[in-house]
């Protein structure tokens, strides 16, 4: 596999990210004498398409690997879920020099890495990584959850792995609408900090044969992540240019009872909170039109799919909602974000309902 980079936060050892189609004897060759044993989280698909490989190749080299696997899907991210597979742990006397691995997409990964920060008030874990989204985004960074009844990803932990590996032979069993998702998310990081990786996305996206990006979209996507994760892991500030598309994104995924997934629900965001920022004279109108040009280009949707009303109370609720004053990240032009907001450190940008309002209507 190759090395693309290694994250270092402030507030944790630094850690590598390396991707390609080995990954099991990658994870043998990167384990460390102290993690005596292993657990092996993942949901009931990746523990059958990839857990049980890697459970066989760390087997055949002495680790002992307790594996462990949930129902897939959003709804199983949950409290109940993570108590059962600690019980399973504690039940098989795991302690502390044992090592999560956590394997799939942002959900397996979410979970594994929330187990990890809070067993025996922490242990080490390792990111396995088999859908794009979670390559480009959920396996880097150190974020960890749980959803609740009151929303997604509302009770978690700060807690970097000590490495993530991203199976990129993976995307070849992914469908489309994951694949979908996770290219969603690369736009965003495109469209943040990297204008020739947007303009890479538009040549690929017009001549592609298949939705699976090169690797090497997804390795830059992975270094501009590194470099927002060194300057904030801490989610204080510069991490919220991330939240680019996800305001509105989750306000459309509340509205629609979250049928809409998370990729698709973020590419109209991203459209509407650029023609809001067009509108407020905080973004080029081309900018705009290139995204929304580009984002169709790849058959993800950029009209929002629910009426104003049904998605206004998901904005209400949203994390990033204080005191009623609803904030959006948005980049300052095509591939560049400046600190020239209102949020923390600048760099978000403080919006009404209203505005947003008019943007979505602009939009719809
Ligand atoms: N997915 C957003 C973040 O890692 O901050």
């Amino acid at each position: 596999m190759q090395h693309i980079t290694d994250i270092q936060p402030l507030s944790a050892g630094s850690y590598p990210v390396f991707y390609g189609s080995k990954v099991a004897p990658k994870l043998v060759q990167l384990w460390r004498p102290e993690w005596r044993r292993a657990a092996l989280i993942a949901d009931l698909t990746t523990e059958r398409l990839f857990g049980r490989q890697l459970q066989g190749a760390l087997e055949n080299n002495g680790i002992d690997v307790l594996a462990l696997s949930f129902e897939p899907g959003e709804q199983h991210k949950t409290r109940e879920t993570k108590a059962r597979l600690e019980d399973a742990m504690l039940a098989a006397g795991l302690d502390r020099s044992s090592c999560v691995v956590a394997v799939g997409g942002g959900i397996p990964l979410d979970l594994g890495g929330f187990i990890a920060a809070t067993y025996m008030r922490g242990i080490a874990h390792v990111n396995v990584a088999t859908t794009l989204l979670a390559q480009v985004d959920a396996a880097i960074g150190g974020k960890t959850a749980v959803n609740t009844a009151r929303g997604k990803n509302l009770l978690g932990a700060f807690h970097h792995p000590r490495a993530v590996l991203l199976d990129t032979g993976a995307l070849d069993l992914l469908p489309a609408v994951e694949l979908k998702n996770g290219l969603a998310e690369a736009i965003k990081h495109a469209m943040l900090a990297d204008p020739a990786l947007f303009e890479r996305l538009e040549g690929w996206a017009a001549k592609r044969s298949s939705d699976k990006p090169p690797d090497e979209i997804v390795a830059r996507c992975v270094e501009i992540k590194a470099e927002v994760v060194a300057a904030d892991d801490r989610d204080t500030g510069k991490r919220h240019i991330l939240n680019f598309g996800h305001t509105v994104g989750h306000a459309i995924e509340h509205g629609t009872a979250h049928q809409t997934p998370h990729g698709h629900a973020v590419a109209i965001g991203m459209v509407v909170e650029a023609r809001l920022a067009a509108r407020a004279g905080w973004l080029t109108e081309t900018a705009g039109l290139r995204l929304e040009a580009l984002l169709n280009t790849l058959g993800l949707p950029t009209r929002p799919p629910c009426s104003f009303a049904e998605a206004a109370p998901g904005l209400a609720h949203d994390k990033k909602t204080t005191a009623g004053v609803i904030y959006c990240a948005i980049p300052t032009d095509l591939g560049v974000t400046e600190a020239l907001g209102d949020g923390p450190g600048g760099w978000s940008r403080a919006t009404s309902l209203d505005q947003i309002e008019k943007a979505w209507e602009a939009q719809a």
